[in-house]
């Protein structure tokens, strides 16, 4: 049954086929309202995943429709953020060319007039080594652990600040603001380093798009901005595993990290924005908009992951009431 689950004081979470419903009902109220639309779809797999994703062609053209669909719904100064993992070809060594076919397709759509602003990477050294059989077993591969994001938009200039995603200072930053000592002149690199440039402090250095979730290099302290949530430091996240572990729910198996969706929706909105997640999954993209004041509307195909969405808002951290209207 399709319709609102449940909503909040900012938002609504949708049961459905996003393409369905972003085409009928929901498509005149949202034409041009969009601030933010914040989603990591079914990536292209060989092997299906629980949740059902299209394979080859098939899931390039679906994908590829999906960017007429969204562009009238974003605001002018609008922006499309969209998470996607590599691909392999079946039984074979080898990457598959099918995100990038599939990423180029969607930003060439010639219905939809968008623009790539910026690729950022999403390097995650948590994520379990894949593929496997190349990976572990014949050890001719190395871990694939980073997505791509494509951040695209309807205009060169769609509202954006990255002032509000300042990552903290490094040490050796923080020492130099202190002593005011460094080198100045020209590096190999040909870059001519004035004598007093690096002495504002700027209340932080500015983000890069390489997204770490854990540092690369060890030794090195990890920075994400200050404002963005952490999976390793709060308990947030922990009250969504805990409530699935309690109710013996296996969590879904694809969740965005809570940086990723944080750090976007920080970058690219205001309080008060709306932001739309079309493939919602367990919400992370709702809850985030909620945890940071932003309008949001998500969908979902699967009514199991649907309902563990719920329990986010169950966390007594996130302000605003919540009500569930099916269940
Ligand atoms: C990669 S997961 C997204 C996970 C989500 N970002 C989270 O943090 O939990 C993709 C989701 O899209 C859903 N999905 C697939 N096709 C869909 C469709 N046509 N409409 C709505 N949701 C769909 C899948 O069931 C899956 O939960």
């Amino acid at each position: 049954m399709e319709g609102i689950l449940y909503a909040t004081d900012l938002g609504n979470y949708y049961l459905g086929d996003s393409q369905k419903i972003l085409t009928s009902y929901l498509s005149d109220s949202l034409k041009g309202k969009v601030q933010l639309i914040l989603t990591s779809p079914p990536f292209p797999l060989n092997n299906k995943k629980s949740y059902g994703n299209l394979n080859g062609d098939d899931y390039k053209e679906w994908f590829i429709s999906f960017a007429e669909i969204f562009s009238p719904l974003l605001k002018e100064d609008g922006s499309i953020v969209i998470e996607l993992g590599n691909a392999w070809e079946p039984k074979r060594p080898v990457q598959s060319l099918l995100h990038l076919e599939s990423l180029l397709g969607f930003v060439n759509n010639p219905k939809a007039n968008l623009r790539l602003c910026q690729e950022f990477i999403c390097y995650n050294p948590s994520r379990l080594p894949s593929p496997a059989q190349w990976v572990t077993i014949e050890r001719i591969r190395v871990v694939d652990s980073f997505t791509h994001i494509w951040w695209m938009s309807k205009s060169d200039c769609p509202k954006s600040d990255n002032r509000r995603i300042l990552r903290p200072y490094s040490k050796e930053m923080k020492n130099l603001l202190k002593s005011k000592k460094y080198n100045p002149g020209k590096r190999p690199s040909e870059h001519d380093i004035g004598q007093t440039s690096f002495f504002k402090d700027n209340n932080g250095s500015i983000a890069h798009n390489v997204i770490e979730l854990e540092p690369i290099i060890e030794k090195k302290e990890l920075r994400l901005p200050k404002n963005v949530i952490s999976i390793a430091n709060t308990n947030s996240n922990d009250f969504f595993l805990r409530k699935c572990r309690e109710r013996n729910i296996k969590p879904h198996p694809a969740r965005m990290p809570l940086e990723l969706a944080t750090f976007f929706i920080e970058f690219l909105t205001d309080p008060g924005d709306l932001v739309l997640d079309p493939f919602a999954g367990s919400n992370t993209t709702g809850y985030c908009a909620q945890y940071l004041g932003r309008k949001w509307l998500s969908i979902e195909i699967h009514k199991k992951y649907a309902e563990q969405a719920i329990f986010r808002f169950e966390d007594p951290s996130i302000e605003g009431d919540f009500y569930v209207y099916r269940k």
